[in-house]
């Protein structure tokens, strides 16, 4: 009895190698000859479990509990169990027999992009879609995949989805500006990392002023621009070689039509001769504004 259902199993693993031939020939090569090392640690985990799926009795099945991806059937056709979420490794061929198969809205696929010279493509579980939507709750998800897993955390809430596309708000300070201090000189530099939808546009303004920035000061300027996430616009208000009138509270404003929220932060300049002071306690250099823009492409994500 074993041994036929490992023939069984064995026969399928056959079928989803030849398939995966049939997907990936160039990586197959290149691993050869163990083969991927998924496979491998499918045909160990077979051979582990040495599964049976000799006599269903659906009343024996444990409730599948806490499934974030939703609930599948078992690979022998009787329980339900939990689906995998998005991220996992999965059976390429839509079966369950090694790895499960992926939830609603997910499909398994290789990913081959981010591969590193020689590594072999996992598949895994991938949604979709990677169009946003608005929750009932007033919230945008990245993508249907995110909202299912928070729709199916919390079933209470009775989540469900209002529209496509990122709800209309107020925008949202994902990264205010932080406080700087520096030597008299130096440049500086504060960021404003917003999400909002539709677009915000990002100010700055100083404490004691009524102007924007930078007004006509040629020693300060701004920039803005679109990312680093979707559906966000970061702005730059930047003191070249600040001097120590520039001290003060700077405010970062964001606006749409639904509304205006706004971050503060302090700029303390001090002079060469205080930074050489020993009772001087300057708290560390503040985090640099180095985020990756490279997958942004400008504001094209609102449209
Ligand atoms: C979402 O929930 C509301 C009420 O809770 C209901 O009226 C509406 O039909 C639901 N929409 C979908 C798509 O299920
Ligand atoms: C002061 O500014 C310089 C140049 O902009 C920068 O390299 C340095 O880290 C800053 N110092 C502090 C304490 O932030
Ligand atoms: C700071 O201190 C160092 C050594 O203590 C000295 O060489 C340097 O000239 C000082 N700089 C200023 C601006 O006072």
């Amino acid at each position: 009895m074993e041994m036929q259902h490992l023939k069984y199993h064995m026969s399928c693993c056959g079928a989803l190698l030849l398939l995966c031939l049939a997907l990936a020939p160039r990586q197959l090569v290149l691993a050869a000859p163990s083969g991927p090392e998924y496979l491998q640690r499918g045909w160990q985990r077979l051979l582990e479990e040495g599964e049976s799926c000799a006599d269903c009795r659906p009343e024996e099945c444990p409730p599948p509990r806490g499934c974030l991806a939703g609930v599948v059937m078992d690979h022998c056709d009787c329980c339900w169990e939990c689906a995998n979420l998005e991220g996992q490794i999965c059976d390429l061929d839509n079966t369950n027999h090694f790895y499960g198969k992926c939830g609603e809205n997910l499909e398994c696929r290789l990913d081959m992009g981010d591969l590193r010279e020689g590594e072999v493509p996992e598949p895994q579980c991938m949604c979709i879609s990677n169009k946003a939507v608005c929750g009932s709750d007033g919230k945008t998800y990245p993508e249907i995949c995110k909202f299912q897993e928070v729709a199916n955390a919390r079933p209470d809430a009775k989540l469900n989805i209002s529209h496509e596309g990122p709800c209309e708000a107020a925008p949202h300070i994902i990264s205010p500006p932080y406080d700087i201090w520096n030597v008299t000189g130096e440049d500086v530099i504060f960021g404003c990392e917003v999400f909002a939808y539709p677009m915000a546009s990002i100010e700055w303004r100083k404490d004691g002023t009524e102007m924007f920035l930078p007004g006509d000061d040629p020693h300060i300027s701004v920039q803005f621009r679109g990312g680093p996430q979707k559906y966000e616009v970061s702005g730059w208000l930047q003191i070249q070689r600040v001097r120590l009138t520039d001290e003060g509270t700077y405010h970062c404003y964001a606006r749409n039509r639904h509304g205006e929220v706004t971050a503060t932060a302090t700029l303390t300049v001090i002079t060469p001769d205080q930074l050489n002071s020993t009772t001087l306690q300057l708290p560390k250099p503040p985090r640099h504004y180095t985020e990756d823009y490279s997958d942004s492409e400008d504001f094209d994500d609102y449209y």
